[in-house]
């Protein structure tokens, strides 16, 4: 693995323990965090529609969960815009970014110049669904919700996958606070 090291900040993404009645005993919030940077994850960009425009953001929490029928999960943040319009909306798109793409991780997780509603400086298509796909990706998924489950600061959001497209390129991969790519 190559590490991609272009971002000043500190990469690492692991859902944060805000609650100070955790039930967990005896448990450091730093702990889990620290153990948590541990898992390597692919890196995405959870894509919705709003009255406004388009919205997504970064995450690192998409997996598979199902075959038959083909569902995924994300978690996404209360807080978070895009979660907002997901659960609003019941629909969302998934971008499997490439390590060409690091910059564009930046930009959705708040991190560099902020994305306008209609995406004017990133390059994408319109999915069947009509909610963007970036272009060039390692792969995109587009997305019905079936359930939507609070957890905790998040909600975890179970996709029904209709459409599925493998692309090319080195996926962008998160580990140890770092974003990392294969040869
Ligand atoms: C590498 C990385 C992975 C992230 N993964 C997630 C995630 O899985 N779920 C989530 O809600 N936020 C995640 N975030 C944080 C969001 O990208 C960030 O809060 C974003 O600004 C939310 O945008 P929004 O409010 O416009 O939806 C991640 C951030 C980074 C840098």
């Amino acid at each position: 693995m190559e590490v991609l090291q272009t971002s000043a900040l500190p990469l690492g993404y692991v859902a944060p323990i805000s609650s100070p009645d955790s039930k967990i005993p005896f448990m450091r919030s730093q702990d889990f965090r620290d153990a948590l940077a541990k898992l390597a994850a692919g890196v995405v960009v959870v894509s919705a529609r709003t009255p406004e425009g388009f919205r997504g953001l970064t995450a690192s929490t998409l997996i598979s969960v199902s075959a038959e029928p083909p569902l995924v999960l994300v978690g996404l943040e209360h807080e978070s815009v895009t979660r907002a319009a997901v659960v609003e909306t019941r629909q969302f798109n998934v971008s499997v970014l490439t390590r060409a793409q690091e910059f564009l991780a930046e930009r959705f997780a708040g991190r560099a110049p902020s994305v306008d509603p209609r995406w004017k400086e990133v390059p994408y298509h319109l999915g069947t669904n009509g909610i963007p796909l970036i272009d060039d990706c390692a792969a995109w998924l587009e997305c019905d919700v079936t359930q939507v489950h609070s957890a905790g600061d998040h909600d975890v959001c179970i996709g029904e996958v209709r459409v599925a497209r493998a692309g090319k390129g080195n996926p962008l991969i998160l580990w140890d606070r770092t974003f990392w790519t294969l040869h």
